[in-house]
């Protein structure tokens, strides 16, 4: 899935980007499983529900490509994340020490069993593909 964005509540603001999300489904065909990335809010826009909107539209993509999981890594202390994709209903599977930008992190990977999902609502949101 393309990069997706979302406008702010007055819509575009100059045309800017103030949000993202990418699925990467290059391993579905493996394993059925897809990767959710780059999941990021703008200052400007945080705590509006755009995050929990953005979520909801790869989710639904992702549901609607029939994948039957998702999975993504993030790593403890992100808080605002965490409580979008406990709220989804990912299950952290693994967590180990690693690096993030030099720092000393606690590395999870969330999954999402989609046979056990239903539908997420993706429909609010305002989509363009990148
Ligand atoms: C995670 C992120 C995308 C959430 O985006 P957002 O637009 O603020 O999310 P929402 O407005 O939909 O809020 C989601 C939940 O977090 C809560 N929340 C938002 N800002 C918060 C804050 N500053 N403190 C505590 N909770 C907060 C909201 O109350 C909401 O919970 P609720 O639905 O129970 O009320 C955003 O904070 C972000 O870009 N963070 C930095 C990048 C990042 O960590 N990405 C994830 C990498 S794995």
């Amino acid at each position: 899935m393309p990069a997706a964005t979302v406008c702010g509540p007055r819509g575009w603001a100059g045309g800017r980007i103030e949000g993202s999300v990418a699925v990467n489904g290059s391993c579905a065909s493996i394993d059925g499983t897809a990767e959710l990335r780059w999941l990021l809010v703008s200052d400007l826009l945080r705590g509006h529900g755009a995050g929990s909107r953005l979520l909801g539209a790869a989710l639904g993509f992702c549901w609607d490509r029939g994948f039957k999981s998702v999975h993504l890594w993030t790593f403890a202390g992100l808080d605002q994340a965490r409580k979008l994709y406990d709220s989804a209903g990912f299950l952290l599977v693994e967590q180990h020490p690693g690096r993030r930008w030099g720092i000393e992190v606690l590395e999870q990977r969330l999954e999402l069993d989609l046979r056990a999902t239903p539908l997420p609502s993706a429909q609010c949101v305002q989509l363009r593909r990148a």
